[in-house]
């Protein structure tokens, strides 16, 4: 049985009020169309998914290019039933089609896998998805020939519903399978004498039914898996929903998420168990968190990786970084892109990182700037270090061996190598290399004036008594 899968996605989404196409809008971190993709080539191979587009169709293909599915252009979008015969030609070789709805992200596969065994167990000519969701407004309703039979007749759009239909709770997901052949034999039937003038693939129902072909109804096992995005408030119900369930299903294999209606967790994340997650973190795109971790409130991690063991402490902004087993980042860390943070080694508050590394062990706990720099391992950097990696054209590298010892507030100018276990005294602009097991001033020696502050607290104190005899 040869199914190709149809994901319509053409379509403007007028309802959004927004200048990019509906079907490139994000939740859970990802397009719509792209969660929609995901799941059809869980049933089918790319290359027998067909993606309808249309409405900023350059843009739309250039998102999911990279999965390897097909397009198919809508040049002009004249409802559901014209995307379908957009198609036609596209898929003729195929006996049986899903037809998915590119704004229906909550999808799974094995829904999608229902569908089509019940569809083929039927010998169905069109076999519709169905939920009951709390509210059925705005979607069609799905009429079926008595409320107990698999059969249906008809599906009516919401603007055209009698009073007695509007009754009626069991939606139309937009979510179909057909045979290809009866689906095409009779497709120009389609009219667009509606409330919208479209061409809408809903009518199908009710002319196979005139042509006495098989048409069946299914329920999904979930409402929420077949809902719609048309609205931007659709859309962040949704993207909740979806952030909800990856929590969930995290919990499941053991990880503790307080709270985890306000935690943002992308689709593609992965957390080892007993790793705990406070209130208001963010873990997004490809980042993968370790077991035993800790990330404390206010974090936002992205395209990361932790080992295990890691404490990540409150209002830590970390991006396409490396933190290896048992290290300590924050309050207030903040690694940019290329930083890696060596096993059991400490980054403090208000420490700025970027396409560096820090060896074992290694510690920055406070203020520091640590860019384009290599540092071994058991290394102090001492509060308010900067390398100073910039002169205004080029970058630079900062060399720091193993068991060096920076000084506070010292300035490190690049390019520079700091020698194993040499010392640098705080407070110090270090321009040249400094050898290993050495110690390197580099700032002004301390004069210290003995008796001064009093011999001239007195000097004052004598000159007001001046002031005060000549008023008296
Ligand atoms: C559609 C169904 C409705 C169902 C609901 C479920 C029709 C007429 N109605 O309504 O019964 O309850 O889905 O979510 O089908 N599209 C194209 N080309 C077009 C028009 C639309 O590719 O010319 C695409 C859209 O991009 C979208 C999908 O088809 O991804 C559905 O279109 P939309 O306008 O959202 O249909 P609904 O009004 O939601
Ligand atoms: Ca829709």
């Amino acid at each position: 049985m040869r199914f190709a899968i149809v994901i319509m996605a053409a379509g403007k989404g007028t309802r959004l009020k927004s200048k990019r196409a509906k079907v490139l809008h994000h939740i859970g971190g990802k397009a719509l169309l792209e969660h929609v993709i995901l799941a059809a080539t869980q049933i089918v191979p790319p290359e027998d998914v067909y993606v309808v587009v249309g409405h900023q169709a350059g843009a739309v293909q250039a998102a999911v290019a990279s999965t390897g599915v097909k397009f198919v252009t809508q040049a002009e979008q004249r409802g559901t039933g014209h995307a379908i015969q957009t198609v036609r030609e596209a898929v003729s070789g195929y006996e049986h089609l899903i037809v998915l709805s590119g704004d229906v992200p909550l999808l799974q596969p094995k829904t999608i896998a229902r569908l089509r065994d019940f569809h083929l167990s039927e010998r169905a000519a069109m076999t519709i998805l169905t939920a009951a969701p709390d509210d059925p407004n705005d979607y069609g309703r799905v009429l079926r020939k008595s409320p107990a039979s698999a059969e249906a007749i008809a599906i009516v759009e919401q603007k055209a519903l009698t009073p007695e239909q509007e009754k009626v709770r069991e939606i139309n997901s937009g979510i179909y399978a057909f045979a290809t052949e009866h689906l095409f034999k009779n497709i120009s039937e389609l009219t667009t004498s509606n409330a919208h003038g479209e061409y809408y693939l809903t009518d199908m129902a009710r002319i196979l039914v005139q042509e006495k072909q098989r048409v069946v109804a299914i329920e999904a096992d979930s409402a929420t898996e077949v809902l719609g995005a048309n609205t931007i408030l659709e859309m962040v119900e949704l993207d909740a929903a979806m952030r909800l369930s990856i929590a969930h299903k995290l919990m499941a294999r053991g990880v503790t998420i307080y709270r985890p209606e306000t935690t943002v967790i992308d689709s593609d994340v992965k957390v080892g168990a007993d790793t705990i997650i406070e209130p208001f973190v963010q873990l997004l795109g490809d980042t993968h968190v370790g077991e035993d971790c800790l990330i404390r409130s206010y974090s936002v991690i992205e395209n990361s990786i932790l080992d295990h063991h890691v404490l990540i402490r409150q209002g830590c902004i970390i991006n396409d970084s490396r933190i290896h087993s048992s290290a300590e980042l924050g309050p207030y860390a903040r690694l940019r892109p290329g930083s890696e943070i060596g096993e059991e080694a400490h980054v403090g508050n208000f420490v700025e990182t970027k396409k560096m590394r820090l060896g074992k062990g290694s510690k920055a706990s406070h203020l520091s700037y640590l860019g384009d720099a290599e540092i071994g391992s058991g290394v102090n950097i001492g509060a308010g270090t900067i390398t100073c990696n910039y002169d205004g054209v080029n970058k630079h590298r900062t060399l720091i061996e193993d068991g060096a010892f920076v000084g506070s507030h010292s300035t490190l100018v690049a390019p520079l190598v700091i020698g194993q276990g040499a010392y640098i005294a705080g407070g110090s602009t270090i321009t040249e290399d400094v050898p290993p097991d050495a110690l390197a001033l580099g700032r002004t020696r301390q004069t210290t004036k003995v008796e001064w502050a009093k011999s001239r607290r007195s000097q004052i104190h004598a000159a007001k008594e001046v002031e005060k005899s000549r008023q008296g």
